[in-house]
């Protein structure tokens, strides 16, 4: 105990001399037009922290179905428990209220709210669960920032439909939306349709690496599925139902309600390889086919050019109705960015196999190396290098592009192995991470301040170690570490550091109004 404290003593000078740098640099204009409105938060999602898998009426979703089948996660664990905060929610906020959080970003489980999707009822103890969680987080001040679905959707509408190859989802979504708002609406001012649906097109439909498992070869060895062709779908009817739910919420209830609805995008920066021409436009290929393949026909009613001449009729049409019903159809654009790959021209000068490289794919092979050096410092993840000079690239990118929409940082973070054989100082002094932290807010600040870019929140993935998808548990995000036996939560370093870091802004923003 002697040498934690000792040590704690240190870590915590530390971490002032990390919040220090920041804000003595004068670049925290984090406050951006909002001023004081900014968020600081912490995201979550249903699947990889409720638990409660079967309570109260909740029916299996996709994910719970998927992750019970052998072979599908790396730990052959699942989300029946995950981190329990579906009953441990009080002491979670008292984290988050410690930490000085003043918003908090999770998901609603569907299958909560109607078991059955709309062929059944609305399950009223999900109701009640997220009345009290909600009500929960507004009397300690912290927003809810509210996602519809987070990667899951009832079991009984993937089996109806194949998921999101049906447009007769579009519906659903619509039914289940509305009924959100109807519910929580009066509260939540923030609301995203959907997490990473590039993720999802992707991982479900081309690489069949998460539910509904449909790919084809060479991408994916599934049952069924065709990766040159679903995802395009599966996109285009996600895009429809985005457009079905912020149409209700803007016909029925934006105005009494006065909230805002956006969708939450996965967002790597794409660096060209080389200064060559070529390299430049595939990396902007890259970005057409994994960014701006949503935001592109949200924003300006059309897929990007890139994808309608690589795809032709691969691509589905909207119709006019449609183009007419998308146009400015969001109210802020979350950007879930944590990292950053180098692009490669796979178009005229023609690449081996890898990521990327397919016709489907734009051409455009995606590495994380150059002359065999990384991008940024590795992680415990393939997929997540440090390089934060990403952070300002990918906001000024979308500001430019989409007009200086609104933007949240809606995740960002810092992977680490979970290893039962590391010592409680590697555990718990994750001093990465706040590295990681420091250095991207440093650079979104730097944004904000030299690009004018109207960026409103930033929350950090996560508060808390969680269900990884297909990593289970072999993966640690969060600022707390989670006993996996006990649940037990204890802060690392990192929850100091983002709470200075958070005390020392609200102070410059505080000072600032004066
Ligand atoms: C993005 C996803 O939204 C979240 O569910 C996931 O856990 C984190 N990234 C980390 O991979």
């Amino acid at each position: 105990m002697e040498v934690l404290s000792v040590s704690h003593a240190f870590l915590m000078t530390e971490i002032m001399c990390f919040s220090i740098l920041v804000v003595s640099c004068n670049h925290i204009s984090l406050k951006g037009n909002s001023q004081s409105n900014f968020l600081f938060g912490t995201a979550s999602s249903s699947y990889q922290f409720e638990g409660a898998f079967l309570n109260d009426g909740k029916s299996l979703n996709n994910w719970d179905v998927f992750s019970h089948k052998p072979g599908n996660i790396l730990d052959g664990t699942n989300g029946d428990i995950a981190v329990d905060q579906y009953h441990l929610y009080q002491e979670d906020l008292d984290l988050m209220d410690y930490i000085g959080v003043n918003s908090y970003r999770f998901s609603i489980s569907w299958a909560r709210i109607l078991p059955k999707g709309r062929f059944g009822k609305v399950n009223r103890a999900g109701i009640d669960h997220y009345n009290k969680l909600i009500d929960a987080l507004l009397l300690r001040g912290i927003q809810p920032f509210v996602t519809l679905t987070h990667y899951d959707i009832p079991q009984e509408l993937e089996d109806r439909y194949g998921a999101w190859l049906s447009p007769l989802l579009q519906e659903d979504f619509r039914y289940y939306a509305d009924i959100c708002f109807k519910f929580f609406g009066d509260r939540v001012k923030y609301w995203s349709t959907f997490n990473e649906p590039n993720v999802l097109a992707i991982r479900g439909y081309r690489s069949g690496i998460y539910p509904p498992s449909h790919c084809s070869l060479p991408f994916g060895n599934c049952i069924s599925g065709d990766s040159e062709r679903e995802p395009f779908i599966a996109a285009h009817n996600i895009i429809l139902s985005h457009a079905a739910a912020v149409n209700v919420y803007r016909t029925k209830y934006q105005k009494k309600q006065e909230g805002s609805i956006g969708i939450v995008m996965n967002a790597v920066w794409y660096e060209p390889i080389s200064s060559s021409l070529e390299d430049k436009l595939a990396a902007e290929r890259a970005q057409s086919f994994y960014i701006n393949w949503f935001l592109d026909p949200i924003v300006h009613g059309r897929y990007p050019a890139e994808m309608h001449e690589l795809l032709g009729d691969d691509l589905p049409e909207f119709s006019m109705f449609d183009m007419e019903m998308l146009k400015n159809g969001l109210d802020f654009i979350g950007i879930n960015h944590y990292t950053s790959f180098y692009s490669k021209d796979c178009m005229i000068s023609p690449c081996e196999p890898g990521p990327g490289v397919s016709r489907t794919e734009g051409y455009a092979l995606r590495t994380a190396q150059k002359d065999g050096i990384y991008i940024g410092e590795p992680t415990a993840v393939d997929w997540l290098y440090v390089h934060p000079q990403g952070m300002e690239k990918m906001v000024t990118y979308i500001k430019e592009r989409y007009n200086n929409t609104p933007m949240f940082i809606t995740e960002n973070g810092y992977a680490e192995e979970a290893n039962s054989n590391t010592t409680n100082e590697e555990q718990f002094n994750d001093v990465k991470r706040v590295e990681y932290m420091r250095s991207y807010l440093q650079a979104l600040a730097d944004t904000m301040r030299t690009k004018g870019a109207d960026v409103r929140g930033y929350f950090v993935w996560s508060l808390l170690d969680n269900f990884e998808w297909t990593s289970g548990y072999t993966v640690q995000f969060g600022l707390h570490h989670v006993d996996n036996v006990t649940l037990k939560r204890t802060p690392r370093l990192s929850a100091d550091w983002y709470r200075q870091f958070i005390v020392n802004n609200t102070l410059q923003i505080l000072s600032a109004q004066e």
